[in-house]
């Protein structure tokens, strides 16, 4: 007989859309290709930073020669300990009542894939409701968690700003029990975050007609600051009801492939949050047991310590003011090169990326004629840019954009 083997009619799966970019970027010869897709912070020579502050927790860490037992399943105590002071604030009620959930994640994606699996399994009749662009593996990851996804408006193409008439039209039609994916800051990939007043507004039909929001905080510190940056996520923690945040150290500590990040979930009491605790660490120890030590000791060694947390506060201070630097070279560039155009918009957005108003078709062109790599939906990666490369950048646009 046979042996009925299932992989020959398995199909091809399409490459990824922004990783795939890097595969095509890294197979390309040119010595002067330029990588514009994925969110990755580069310096002013091009390079990936080692944070001064990582390094020197990375060198107390080599010296203590620590033997690699497992961790605990949902993570290093003293990890997640440090990320709720962050992101929550040292004097959160929620924090201090007992009713604040944290597991350390695989990573920013791996806090929404554990919070979508969690989900699933206490709420499986939601849908899940991500703003329409989102980040290009909001809906995948959703998806491949069993969630029918919709998408809600979002961004005004025409005026290149956001829709928000077009939001609270339709989150005002969700019903209850919907998830709402939310950016917390940064938005990707349009840079956009609402204002105050609109965040006050999505926050009250939330209440209203009972929607679960999941925040995604990936850019803490890259808008504003750390503590400005959080202030959505803590105004959320006050509203009363559960809400779900991941958050990400891949681009705040440049630590990309180390996969640091965190699922918190705030609790209505502290016996609602034992029992979340415990579904989550079964969701984590049938996905992958417990997660790995030296990321998050890192993170948590740079946190603790004061002298460290200020210098990794200034590096990221850096790391911000240089992405708006490029950010405003570059509109001045193309305001130079193509006049009668208004690039305002790009200044005006915030974060790593610009949603720049290049066409799928002229992104396409951008990589054949000029080994220029951006997202599709034309979402470029300001944090990529530097003076060596900028020139370069803003004459690629501008033939294809003219
Ligand atoms: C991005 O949007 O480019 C980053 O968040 C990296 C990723 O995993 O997609």
């Amino acid at each position: 007989m046979a042996h009925p083997n299932f992989l020959t009619t398995l199909p091809l799966a399409p490459k990824d859309p922004i990783l795939g970019i890097t595969e095509a970027f890294q197979a390309d010869t040119n010595p002067a290709k330029i990588n514009l897709g994925v969110g990755v912070y580069g310096d002013e020579d091009g390079k990936l930073p080692l944070l001064h502050s990582v390094s020197l927790a990375e060198d107390q860490l080599n010296a203590l020669k620590t033997a690699r037992g497992y961790q605990p399943i949902d993570g290093m105590v003293r990890y997640t300990r440090q990320v709720q002071q962050l992101v929550f604030g040292a004097d959160c009620p929620a924090l201090i009542q007992r009713r604040l959930v944290t597991a350390q994640s695989l990573g920013g994606t791996g806090a929404l894939k554990l919070g979508a699996d969690l989900l699933r399994s206490f709420s499986p009749q939601s849908e899940v409701w991500i703003s329409n662009p989102s980040w290009e593996n909001h809906r995948a990851l959703f998806e491949a968690a069993g969630f029918t996804v919709r998408a809600y408006p979002y961004y005004q193409a025409e005026r290149h700003g956001l829709d928000f008439e077009g939001l609270v039209q339709t989150i005002d039609q969700a019903p209850s029990g919907t998830i709402l994916v939310l950016h917390a800051c940064c938005h990707n990939p349009t840079g956009i975050d609402l204002d105050d007043g609109q965040w006050h507004q999505v926050r009250q039909i939330i209440l209203r007609r009972g929607l679960i929001p999941f925040l995604d905080l990936a850019y803490q510190g890259f808008s504003q600051g750390t503590q400005e940056d959080a202030r959505q996520v803590r105004e959320f923690t006050e509203l009363g009801i559960p809400v779900l945040v991941a958050n990400s150290f891949s681009k705040s500590f440049s630590l990309y492939g180390e996969r640091v990040g965190a699922l918190s979930i705030v609790c209505t009491s502290s016996d609602e949050a034992l029992r979340v605790q415990s579904q989550l660490k079964r969701v984590i120890r049938t996905n992958y047991s417990s997660p790995p030590t030296f990321g998050a000791s890192l993170v948590a060694t740079v946190l603790e310590e004061v002298t460290l947390h200020e210098l990794w506060e200034k590096e990221l201070g850096a790391m911000r003011q240089r992405i708006k630097a490029m950010r405003a070279a570059l509109v001045t560039a193309l305001k130079q090169t193509l006049p009668t155009h208004s690039f305002d918009y790009i200044a005006e957005q915030r974060g790593m990326f610009s949603y720049s108003g290049l066409s799928s078709e002229q992104v396409q062109r951008l990589r054949q004629e000029f080994s220029i790599y951006a997202v599709d939906s034309g979402r470029i990666c300001i944090a990529a840019l530097n003076h060596k490369n900028l020139e370069r950048v803003v004459e690629a646009m501008t033939q294809v954009m003219r």
